[in-house]
């Protein structure tokens, strides 16, 4: 059983995880442990806002360079670990290293002048390189420049066979602990859904912008803080009894599922990605509305009422319209306005597939052998 303390909950294990009920105040927590790679900058106290309730424990040494860092004031990064040898869709510090740089154009997870650091934001690039990378070893180019063609093309992507369905394991076999370890995994996402994909729109023009406009409006509850999609995922995790706080389990998610992550985000941060964000949204739209409904019944399956399989079941309804405003009116649109996207729409599309395809496989993998699909609590590579 897990302590209701955020810091007796780091001693428990993973395989505890549904069992996690934490309603305490935000609590910053510095890792002491975790090795500087400038022992001649004195730490200050931690600039940590409220808002990101702890620092996770770092996963080995690029993790444990920003770590160290965000516990200090911006400006000195120091000196950081080489980035080579490591497999970039997986590896768990890599991942967590790259989560965390991206983390501070989102929530205030510490002295927001990191946002802007010349250091953070070279190391970042680094970690970036190795990632696009390791990308492209696993995603074809795909030539295509008429809107026609693009859109045919994803549609054969989406299409294509891609392994066991987490949500038809979840609604015919998975147990509630599986469920809950679900709903961990996606809080990386989820509990911020729609702010990735919003920084694409002042780099998008005319029809493709109006597209994703439509569609992000929806995603922020159309005008009602109270149905925006990140916080009703928030309320299916109270309704499972998990901490539905925002960074609260970033400690126990593995490489295979911060990529994810890491993917849109860094689709969202650059405006060369302008149409792989593009085709990224496309994708979730496209891809959504069975898979949802599949979660909702599993969710049922266990007795969560609608407030709590709301977040799904709103997906189902809007999701098909959205998927129609992504294909026809964002995709379509982007590639009349600017045919060279065409095949980074597709890059973009290839790419989320690809790595919610590993993360599936890991997570069905995990729950085959009777294993958690999640890290330990008390894991510190550092
Ligand atoms: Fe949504
Ligand atoms: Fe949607």
């Amino acid at each position: 059983m897990l302590s209701s303390s955020r810091s007796n909950r780091r001693l428990a294990s993973a395989e505890d995880i549904s069992l996690t009920r934490t309603k305490d105040p935000p609590l910053v927590l510095v890792d002491d442990d975790t090795p500087t790679n400038d022992e001649g900058v004195a730490k200050v106290e931690s600039p940590v806002a409220p808002t990101w309730p702890l620092l996770p424990w770092s996963r080995g040494p690029l993790s444990a360079t920003v770590i160290s860092a965000f516990q200090r004031q911006p400006g000195t990064l120091g000196a950081t670990p080489p980035v080579s040898g490591i497999d970039a869709l997986s590896d768990d510090d890599f991942s967590l290293a790259l989560y965390l740089c991206y983390e501070v154009h989102y929530q205030a997870v510490t002295d927001a002048g990191w946002e802007w650091d010349p250091d953070l934001l070279k190391f970042r690039a680094e970690l970036e390189c190795v990632f696009e990378d390791r990308l492209r070893d696993e995603v074809a180019d795909i030539k295509a420049h008429l809107p026609l063609e693009v859109v045919s093309l994803l549609e054969e992507l989406i299409r294509a066979p891609s392994g066991a369905s987490l949500s038809t394991y979840l609604l015919e076999s998975g147990t509630l602990d599986q469920l809950c370890e679900f709903c961990v995994h996606r809080s990386a996402y989820q509990l911020k859904e729609a702010d990735p994909h919003t920084f694409g729109i002042p780099r998008l023009t005319g029809e493709a912008k109006a597209a994703m406009v439509e569609i992000q409006f929806e995603e922020y509850g159309s005008g009602n803080a109270a149905e925006m999609h990140s916080v009703l995922f928030g309320n299916t995790m109270r309704a499972l009894n998990l901490d539905d706080s925002y960074g609260s389990y970033v400690e126990v998610l593995p490489g295979v599922t911060l990529a994810t992550v890491n993917l849109v985000s860094m689709f969202a941060l650059h405006r060369r990605w302008r149409a792989a964000l593009v085709g990224h949204l496309a994708v979730f739209e496209m891809t959504s509305v069975e898979p949802m409904a599949r979660y909702s019944s599993a969710l049922d399956r266990f007795g969560i009422g609608p407030e709590g399989r709301r977040f799904y079941d709103v997906h189902v309804k809007a999701d098909e319209r959205h998927a129609v405003i992504a294909r026809d009116r964002m995709v379509a649109g982007l590639i009349r306005a600017e045919p060279e996207l065409g095949p980074d729409v597709l890059f973009g599309a290839a790419a989320v597939l690809m790595l919610e395809q590993r993360f599936s496989a890991h997570l069905l993998d995990a729950w085959e052998n009777n294993r958690s699909s999640l890290i330990p609590w008390k894991s510190n590579a550092g």
